[in-house]
């Protein structure tokens, strides 16, 4: 496991156990069309293929961050792939500053276009029965099941993160949001049944985009290190860093 990948996890365990959810709130950076930046909070996801509950049969190292197709981010990314996430963790006073290109995973994803995340994933075994399951792994293995290829299938993963968004999030992804969109059953494939809201299911799985990124360099601070920089891509820590980090220090 990547060194940062294991840091980050153990921080955040710790920070969910003080202060709850919000420790997954996030600030993440595009470009504007015109050169400005735009930062907006966002909640990340956890890894592409992994959840903490149950063993999905893959592990990756690309952070998974859930968005409307609608939202202005999208053309952002499009038009500039660059990121920065700055993530900083309340509870133990940590911050990891995460640079990456994002990938735009949407419904008539191209798959080539995403082949080079391939080599991100590793493959493990999934035990136990299939109907003892939850309902979003067995979307995700029926799906991925289906696929031609062995390698990680996108839409499995699309699929599984819009059951575990719950029905009141899947509801604000439609135009009208009224009503929460409960998820009834699913089809041999793993696609999402419902008796009273197909079309509305249907209409907010269209606006359902995943962002996945793909990360060149960790910079993490922490009061009890400072500045620990785990690069992909090599990077050089500033000057400006390690006075800040010396003051920041002494300062705590
Ligand atoms: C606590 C919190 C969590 C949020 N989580 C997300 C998220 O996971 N994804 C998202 O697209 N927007 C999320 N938002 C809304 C964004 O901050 C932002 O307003 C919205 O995505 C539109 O941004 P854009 O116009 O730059 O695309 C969240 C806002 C808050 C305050």
């Amino acid at each position: 496991m990547n060194s940062w990948k294991s840091i980050l996890q153990s921080s955040l365990k710790d920070n969910i156990e003080k202060v709850g959810p919000s420790a997954t709130y996030a600030a993440m950076a595009t470009v504007r069309r015109d050169n400005t930046p735009a930062v907006r909070t966002v909640v990340t996801r956890g890894f592409a293929g992994e959840n903490h509950a149950e063993n999905f049969g893959w592990h990756s190292d690309l952070l998974v961050v859930i968005t409307d197709k609608r939202s202005d981010k999208i053309k952002e990314i499009q038009a500039n792939p660059n990121t920065e996430i700055n993530w900083y963790m309340n509870g133990t006073m940590e911050q990891f500053r995460i640079r990456g290109k994002v990938n735009i995973v949407e419904k008539n994803y191209v798959e080539t276009k995403l082949e080079h995340l391939n080599s991100h994933f590793d493959q493990v075994e999934t035990a136990g029965k299939y109907d003892q399951k939850s309902l979003g792994l067995q979307m995700f293995l029926k799906q991925q099941e289906s696929g031609t290829t062995n390698t990680f299938n996108w839409q499995a993963e699309r699929l599984r993160h819009f059951y575990q968004f719950g029905a009141n999030m899947r509801k604000d992804m439609t135009i009208e949001k009224k009503q929460a969109l409960q998820i009834d059953s699913i089809d041999e494939h793993g696609w999402f049944k419902s008796e009273q809201v197909q079309d509305l299911l249907e209409e907010a799985f269209e606006n359902f985009v995943l962002l996945v990124i793909d990360v060149t360099s960790v910079r993490h601070w922490s009061p009890t290190t400072g500045t620990k920089l785990h690069s992909i891509l090599l990077e050089t820590t500033t000057s400006y860093d390690d006075v800040f980090n010396t003051l920041a220090t002494t300062c705590l």
